[in-house]
């Protein structure tokens, strides 16, 4: 029998539903019409969910190795070598720059683009923070374009309308490891001849019609810190096709090095500052990178699971993938929180509940473009030696993103650990969230009260 479909020979329906007591045993919590943890029953859950990273032997012969042989920087070791040849075959790309972090490697990739003062990026708001300092630490624009609600992702529909002829890069995040919709990216960013970096920091291993994202555009840019599907504790990558933005992002990352040079030459290099990646960090990740394709199958297993079961449960909305997303990385598994099918019960409380339930869900991202930090940026010396008045007031006037304001009062998610571990802790999270909703109506009263 399909596990999938059908669950110890019931229907999904009724697994959620009058079914559950009996699927799920009698112990108290584990039915859906069990009073909720936070209303003083027993949780569904007492089991810790997987932690992150996870460690072997390899990763600590890997380490060891690192540390005995003494060659702690890249131009002496290996490690760091053989991990861009790893990483760059796993992509399927022809260059590939390990960096000290994905910021690192996001502003080595603009820097190789040229990307400066008075340029603008395109670029969605729903991302972490990061995406947006590189951006700002070139002294360029962050021009936001709204998300699509469904799939959380930049709404290709709106980025003609921001391209202006400042427009330097367009700029999309793979957030979540979601797959941003690159067949319209490209088709405009060739049409219109601007260049596309994709953030690619939570999308590891993610797919685009079969082929690894992060080599789609022009450039892409990568994080290994500790949380990323691939860790490394901090870690980054620059990826490209293109040799001439190889070798310009290369040297940026190391005082305008050469590959393979031991001393810049002076008389014909450029800029360039040190966000070189240390031989333990890639020690580690060589080693952890035997394990992100096993990783990566059960999280999308586990992924699909949970979504069959969350389908059974109104007002819980997971992300939609467009139809060229053959993988998704699933850092997250984000999903859309609809209060009004909960009996009004607010997002905080029903995410206070669900961690009562043992479910470590959070909240999605904030409403990044009409967050104090830009307007702080934008009020500084550098900005403002370089930004007129005017030029200021426009970007303001284009800064609305409404479809974004609202995904961030609604955005749920679970990080990636989650979905490592059993379907039947799949099984677990929607079942906690089937206690809450019979009970939203006492739990909503109860928070307003
Ligand atoms: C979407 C996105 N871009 C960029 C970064 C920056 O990566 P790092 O933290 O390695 O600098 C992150 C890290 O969390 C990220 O999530």
């Amino acid at each position: 029998m399909n596990r999938e479909h059908s669950v110890a020979g019931m229907s999904r329906r009724g697994l959620l539903g009058v079914g559950a007591a009996v699927l799920f045993g009698k112990k108290p919590g584990r039915t859906s019409d069990a009073r909720p943890a936070i209303l003083g029953g027993e949780p569904v859950r007492r089991k810790p969910f997987p932690s992150w990273p996870q460690v072997n032997e390899l990763d600590e012969r890997n380490w060891l190795q690192a540390l005995r042989e003494c060659k702690w920087w890249r131009r002496e070791g290996h490690f760091v070598d053989e991990f861009e040849r790893a990483w760059a075959s796993t992509l399927g790309v022809n260059h590939c720059i390990a960096t000290a972090n994905g910021t690192g490697a996001l502003m080595a990739a603009l820097e190789a683009l040229e990307v400066g003062p008075k340029d603008e990026v395109i670029v969605g708001p729903y991302t972490f923070i990061a995406t947006v300092n590189a951006i700002l630490a070139r002294y360029a624009l962050p021009v936001f374009v709204d998300t699509d609600p469904e799939t959380m992702l930049i709404d290709p529909a709106k980025i003609e309308a921001a391209i202006t002829p400042r427009t330097r890069c367009i700029l999309p995040v793979h957030i979540g490891g979601n797959v941003a919709d690159m067949d319209r990216i490209l088709e405009i960013a060739k049409r219109r001849n601007i260049p596309v970096l994709e953030d690619a920091c939570q999308a590891h291993l993610a797919e685009w019609r079969g082929r690894k994202v992060g080599g789609l555009g022009q450039l892409g840019a990568f994080s290994f810190q500790k949380f990323k599907n691939v860790p490394g504790g901090e870690g980054g990558a620059v990826v490209t096709n293109d040799r001439q933005l190889y070798l310009h992002a290369y040297g940026f990352h190391s005082h305008y090095r050469s590959p393979g040079e031991n001393a810049p030459d002076l008389a014909i290099c450029r800029n360039g500052i040190n966000l070189r990646m240390p031989e333990f960090q890639a020690a580690l990740l060589l080693a952890q990178l035997t394990r992100s394709e096993q990783y990566a199958r059960k999280r999308e297993a586990n992924a699909r699971y949970l979504t069959e079961l969350l389908a059974e449960i109104p007002g819980i909305r997971p992300a939609r993938m467009y139809p060229g997303c053959t993988r998704n990385a699933y850092h997250m598994y984000m999903m859309r929180y609809e209060p009004e099918h909960f009996e009004g019960l607010s997002r905080e409380m029903f995410i206070r509940a669900l961690r009562a339930e043992g479910i470590p869900i959070s909240n999605g991202y904030g409403p990044l473009n009409r967050h104090p930090f830009l307007e702080h940026t934008l009020n500084s010396r550098m900005f403002r030696s370089i930004y007129t008045e005017q030029e200021l007031r426009q970007w303001r006037e284009r800064n609305h993103c409404p479809e974004n304001d609202r995904l961030c009062e609604q955005g749920l998610w679970f990080s990636q650990p989650v979905l490592l571990a059993e379907q039947s802790d799949m099984e677990d999270i929607a079942l906690a969230i089937q206690k809450i909703r019979r009970y939203a109506g006492e739990l909503a009263r109860r928070s307003s009260g």
